[in-house]
């Protein structure tokens, strides 16, 4: 799977107040939760990692930092770079872009937000073809049951998307924007220009629209193969976590592991692979990461 690091820089928004989830989230942030054996925030760290992103900038609340800090580090155990931006109050997914402009310098970036799960069979291939677009941006439409708790898109007759509309009360299709952003450089540029909503975010999607405005967004459709699993509600934490369990289980292989990303692109080699085996020697994670030193997926 070893493929060239990209000069795309990864964003994962972590604050927010979780309040859908309290009183879990009252002392924790959401993206620290379990979801089965690993927390939260490993599963887009790793879509960020598959896409061959190795510069991350994690965006948290200030008093959450620390806490993400002792958990992942500098993230040079895994081969990568973090750095931590913190969110003073959760003013919409678009400031994100404000917050991280001095770290992305210019550069083309795939922001995932923190409690999002990402899981396909060909998940790589279509995270790499989003990677090489040069210009604009691509999002990911999803076909879910319920999709008046997200952004929507409206396609016109012949396909082409003409809109996205944020909790529309009536949807015009089924097909929801996952929270996995790829914007080229003008990201944090076209951000100052975005005013707040009704609600008082500044919402992703003013963003978007502007993107589109310019036909140079692309709403590349995530098929049925793939899952795409929130996490935001009590009910959705335990249905995410019994998905990711009953996986590894019937496959004897893990979703969201960032050792296994980091060894499989050549970014660590088999000592280090071997050294986190034995930090998490107890576990059947632990025991996972050692067998991949000897039998590679
Ligand atoms: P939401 O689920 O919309 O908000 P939340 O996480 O605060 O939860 P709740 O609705 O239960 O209060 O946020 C989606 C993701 O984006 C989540 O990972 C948190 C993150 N987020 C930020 O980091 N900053 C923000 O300003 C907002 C609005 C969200």
């Amino acid at each position: 799977m070893t493929r060239p690091t990209t000069r795309r820089k990864g964003i994962i928004l972590a604050g927010g107040t979780g309040s859908r989830l309290f009183p879990l989230t009252l002392a924790v942030s959401k993206q620290l939760m379990p979801v089965y054996d690993k927390p939260m925030i490993y599963y887009p760290l790793s879509a960020l990692m598959l896409t061959g992103i190795r510069e991350i900038a994690v965006i948290t609340t200030p008093e959450d930092q620390a806490q993400f800090r002792k958990l992942l580090g500098d993230g040079s155990q895994w081969g990568i770079s973090l750095s931590y931006i913190p969110q003073p109050s959760p003013d919409g997914l678009a400031q994100a872009y404000l917050l991280a402009e001095d770290f992305l310098a210019g550069a083309p970036s795939a922001m995932v937000l923190g409690d999002n799960i990402f899981f396909g069979h060909g998940l790589p291939e279509l995270l790499a073809s989003a990677d090489a677009k040069p210009a604009g941006g691509t999002v990911f439409g999803y076909h879910v049951a319920d999709p008046e708790r997200y952004g929507v898109v409206a396609f016109d007759p012949d396909g082409k998307v003409r809109e996205i509309i944020e909790k529309p009360a009536e949807p015009p299709s089924n097909y929801a924007v996952t929270g996995l952003y790829f914007l080229d450089g003008e990201a944090p540029e076209r951000a100052r220009a975005v005013r707040p909503s009704a609600r008082g975010e500044l919402e992703i999607v003013t963003l978007l629209e502007s993107y589109l405005a310019d036909g140079t967004l692309t709403v590349e459709r995530m098929g049925r193969g793939f899952a795409w699993l929130d996490t935001g509600t009590h009910g959705s934490l335990l249905d995410a976590g019994n998905f990711v369990r009953t996986l590894s289980q019937r496959q004897g292989m893990q979703s969201g592991c960032p050792e296994e990303i980091a060894y499989e692109m050549g970014w660590i080699d088999a000592d280090k692979m071997a050294e986190h085996a034995r930090t998490y020697g107890k576990t059947e994670y632990g025991r996972y990461l050692a067998r991949l030193i000897s039998h590679p997926h």
